[in-house]
C-alpha cells in the first residue's frame, strides 16, 4: 500500500494539469455563456469537418502523355437528314500515312426518312447486302459473277453483286461503274432502289479505331478511291441530286462525338469535357458545302478511389464553315481535323485519411477551448474592476 502510494506519488509530479480547489473556482453567468457559444462553435466546425472527411475530390494533375502509341477509339452517333445512307462515307487519313476508305467495320447506318423516322427493314433491302436475297438470280445458279477486269476483293475471284463490282473498280482506282450496264446492277434493280432511297436521311453511328496521331476523319458523299495518289470522291450521285429533283446537302445534327467509352457515370460530364461537339445542329441549303472542326484531343484518365479507372479524352473545338461557289471544285464533306496533346490530364479521386480528420477535430476542440478560456478571464478580469470601482465611488 504505502509502496503502491508512493509509486502514484511520484507520478503526480509529471502531472501538467495541476487542478485549483473547487473551494476557490468561481461560476459566472458569462463563463457559463462563453462556455456554451464555445460548445455551439465546435460542433459546427467538427460537423463541417466531418462533411470534408466523408466527401471525396477529384484532384487534376497534368503529365507528359506516356500512351501516346496507342489507338485513339472515335464514338459517334451523328445524322445526316438529307442525305441517303448509300452516298454517305466515312475515310480516315492520318499523318502516317495510313488511309481507310469505305470504313465500314463497327459502324451502322440507319435509313431514316425525311421526316427522321426509322425506316423498318421489312422487305426493302439495304444496298450492297449480298446476305438479304437480293443477288437471289445469281446465287440460285451458282455462278461467278464477272469483275467487269477489276481485281475482285474476296477470295471468291468472282464478283457477285453490283456492291462487290463496284468496291472492286473502287480499289483499282477506276472511279465508279456504270450501273446501267453491269449485270449483276441490272439484276438486283440497282438503279431503281437506289432512286427509291434518295429520299432518305441517314443517321451513322458506332466506333473507329484510329492511330493515335495527327489526322482528320471526314463524312462526305460518294465512295472514295485512290486515283493517281489523290484522294477522290465520286460525286456524281451527290451533285445530280434525287430525281424527283431534290438536292442532297450535308446538314447534320452530332448526337454524340467521343474519343473514349460512354461514360460510365455523370462523374465524368462533370469533371471533363468529352463531348464537347454533342447537340452540335448545322442547316447546309446547299449541296458543296465543306464542314470543319478542329479538335485539341487531351488524354485524360479518371481514377476513382473504388473500381478500374478510365481513360478517355477531352477536347476542345473551332469550327469554320465554308459555303462554296456550286461551280467550286473540292470535296464537300464534314471534316473532323484531330490534334493531339503531348499533355496528359488525370484526374485522382482522393479522400481525406482519418488520422488528418482526427487531428484536425482535436486542433478544433483545443483551440476554440483555449481562446474561449481566455476571453472569459478577461471578461471577468474586467467585470471584477469594474464592482471594486463601483463600490469605491460609493464608499466615496
Ligand atoms: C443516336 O442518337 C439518337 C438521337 O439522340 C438516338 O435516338 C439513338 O438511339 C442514338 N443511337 C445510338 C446507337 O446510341
Amino acid at each position: 500500500m504505502s509502496k503502491k502510494g508512493s509509486v502514484f506519488g511520484n507520478l503526480r509530479q509529471l502531472d501538467g494539469y495541476a487542478k485549483t480547489l473547487d473551494d476557490f473556482r468561481v461560476k459566472t453567468t458569462t463563463g457559463a455563456s462563453v462556455t456554451l457559444i464555445s460548445a455551439l462553435i465546435i460542433l459546427s466546425l467538427v460537423c463541417s469537418e466531418l462533411i470534408a472527411y466523408t466527401t471525396s475530390t477529384w484532384r487534376p494533375s497534368l503529365v507528359v502523355d506516356k500512351s501516346r502509341k496507342e489507338k485513339m477509339p472515335i464514338n459517334f452517333n451523328i445524322t445526316f437528314p438529307h442525305m441517303p445512307c448509300h452516298i454517305l462515307n466515312i475515310d480516315i487519313m492520318d499523318d502516317t500515312g495510313e488511309h481507310s476508305s469505305g470504313y465500314s467495320q463497327d459502324i451502322t447506318k440507319v435509313r431514316l426518312d425525311l421526316s427522321g423516322r426509322e425506316i423498318e427493314l421489312g422487305e426493302s433491302v439495304t444496298l450492297g447486302d449480298p446476305s438479304k436475297g437480293v443477288n437471289k438470280a445469281l446465287q440460285s445458279k451458282k455462278e461467278c459473277g464477272s469483275c467487269y477486269g477489276a481485281t475482285p476483293l474476296r477470295d471468291s475471284k468472282c464478283c457477285n453483286t453490283c456492291q462487290e463490282v463496284r468496291e472492286a473498280y473502287v480499289k483499282m482506282g477506276w472511279g465508279m461503274v456504270n450501273v446501267d450496264v453491269i449485270d449483276q446492277c441490272i439484276a438486283e434493280g440497282w438503279k431503281d432502289r437506289v432512286e427509291k432511297q434518295s429520299n432518305e436521311g441517314c443517321n451513322i453511328y458506332g466506333h473507329l479505331l484510329v492511330n493515335k496521331v495527327r489526322g482528320n476523319f471526314h463524312f462526305a458523299p460518294g465512295d472514295a478511291f485512290q486515283a493517281n495518289n489523290m484522294h477522290v470522291h465520286d460525286l456524281k450521285e451527290f451533285v445530280k441530286g434525287a430525281p424527283d429533283g431534290h438536292k442532297f446537302d450535308l446538314s447534320h445534327t452530332i448526337h454524340k462525338l467521343k474519343f473514349g467509352p460512354d461514360a460510365k457515370d455523370e462523374t465524368e460530364t462533370i469533371l471533363a469535357v468529352t463531348d464537347a461537339l454533342a447537340g452540335t445542329e448545322k442547316n447546309a441549303n446547299q449541296a458543296r458545302v465543306v464542314y470543319q472542326y478542329f479538335l485539341k484531343i487531351v488524354s485524360t484518365q479518371l481514377r476513382p478511389i473504388k473500381g478500374i479507372p478510365t481513360f478517355t479524352n477531352q477536347y476542345s473545338v473551332t469550327q469554320n464553315d465554308n459555303f462554296m461557289k456550286e461551280t467550286a471544285t473540292g470535296l464537300p464533306g464534314v471534316f473532323f481535323n484531330m490534334d493531339i496533346s503531348p499533355m496528359q490530364i488525370t484526374y485522382k479521386e482522393t479522400r481525406k485519411s482519418l488520422g488528418s480528420f482526427l487531428t484536425g477535430v482535436l486542433a478544433i476542440i483545443g483551440g476554440v477551448f483555449t481562446v474561449a478560456g481566455l476571453l472569459d478571464r478577461v471578461v471577468y478580469r474586467a467585470e471584477k474592476a469594474y464592482k471594486k470601482k463601483v463600490e469605491m465611488g460609493k464608499t466615496l
